[in-house]
C-alpha cells in the first residue's frame, strides 16, 4: 500500500487526477471504476481542466460506476447518472456507449446486477478502480456486514449512509433505502484502486481501514489485501495514522 498525504486540497485533487490521467495516457483502451459523493468533485474539475488542455481523450476510455440509488428518476439531480453527468461526462469525450452506470430502475434488480458484472467481465476488468471512504467503512455501498457479496447487487443503505448523504437531500426521509452496487469481489480485482478521503470526520475510519484487523465490519479493510492501492489523504483524514 503505498500512502501520500496533502496539505491542500488542490494537491491532493492533483495528485489523484494525474493518477487517473496517467492510467489513460499509458493505458490503450482503460478501463476505469468511477465514483461519486463528495470527496471526487474537486477531481474531476481537475481532470476535466487537464483534458480541455489537449492532452488526451476519452475517445477509447470506458467506465463503470460504482453505484446507483434504486427507484431514483435517472434525471434526479442526486441520481448518480446526473452526479456523473454534471461533474464529468458532459465535459469530455467519452463515448456514451462506452459509460456504464448500474440502472436503479431496473424492472428486474437482480437480472440488472448480473448484466453489470458480464459487462464488467466483457471489458477485461478494470484498471484503475476509485474509491471514496464511507463513515462506516463502505466502499461503493458495500456496507457493513457479518459477509460481503462478491458481484453487483441491491443492498439496503445502512443508517450512517442515509444520514450522511442527507446533505444531498431535503432531509433524511428523501435519501433513496436501498442502491445497486458493485461488489467488494469486483472492486478488489481491479488491477489498480486509488482510494481519496479527506476530512477530520474520516480520521477514525481511515485509522480502522488502514491499520485495523481485515474484517467485514469495515469493508474498506479489505483494501489491505490489495497489491496495488495507492491512498491519497489530506492531513485531517490522515490524523490518526500511525
Ligand atoms: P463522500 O462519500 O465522498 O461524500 O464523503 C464517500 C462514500 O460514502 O463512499
Amino acid at each position: 500500500m503505498n500512502v501520500l498525504t496533502f496539505d491542500s486540497d488542490d494537491k491532493l485533487n492533483e495528485a489523484a487526477a494525474n493518477i487517473i490521467i496517467g492510467q489513460i495516457q499509458t493505458t490503450p483502451r482503460a478501463v476505469l471504476g468511477l465514483a461519486t459523493g463528495g470527496t471526487p468533485v474537486g477531481i474531476y474539475k481537475q481532470v476535466v481542466r487537464e483534458f480541455n488542455r489537449g492532452m488526451f481523450s476519452f475517445r477509447n476510455v470506458t467506465t463503470f460506476n460504482l453505484d446507483e440509488y434504486v427507484n431514483i428518476p435517472i434525471d434526479h439531480p442526486e441520481s448518480y447518472h446526473s452526479y456523473m453527468n454534471s461533474h464529468l461526462f458532459s465535459h469530455i469525450d467519452l463515448p456514451a456507449a462506452q459509460c456504464h452506470i448500474p440502472d436503479g430502475n431496473a424492472a428486474d434488480p437482480a437480472d440488472e446486477c448480473r448484466r453489470y458484472d458480464e459487462a464488467i467481465e466483457l471489458s477485461g476488468q478494470i484498471d484503475l478502480q476509485l474509491l471514496g471512504l464511507g463513515h462506516n467503512g463502505h466502499i461503493g455501498f458495500n456496507e457493513p456486514a457479518h459477509a460481503l457479496i462478491k458481484g453487483t447487487h441491491v443492498v439496503d443503505l445502512a443508517e450512517e449512509t442515509l444520514e450522511a448523504n442527507a446533505r444531498f437531500f431535503d432531509s433524511v426521509d428523501d435519501v433513496p433505502k436501498q442502491a445497486l452496487t458493485m461488489g467488494v469481489g469486483t472492486i478488489l480485482k481491479a488491477k489498480k484502486i486509488l482510494l481519496v478521503v479527506k476530512g477530520a470526520d474520516k480520521a477514525d475510519i481511515v485509522k480502522r481501514a488502514l491499520q485495523g484487523p481485515i474484517t467485514t465490519d469495515c469493508p474498506a479493510s479489505l483494501l489491505q489485501t490489495h497489491p496495488n492501492l495507492i491512498v491519497l489523504l489530506d492531513a485531517a483524514a490522515a490524523g490518526k495514522l500511525s
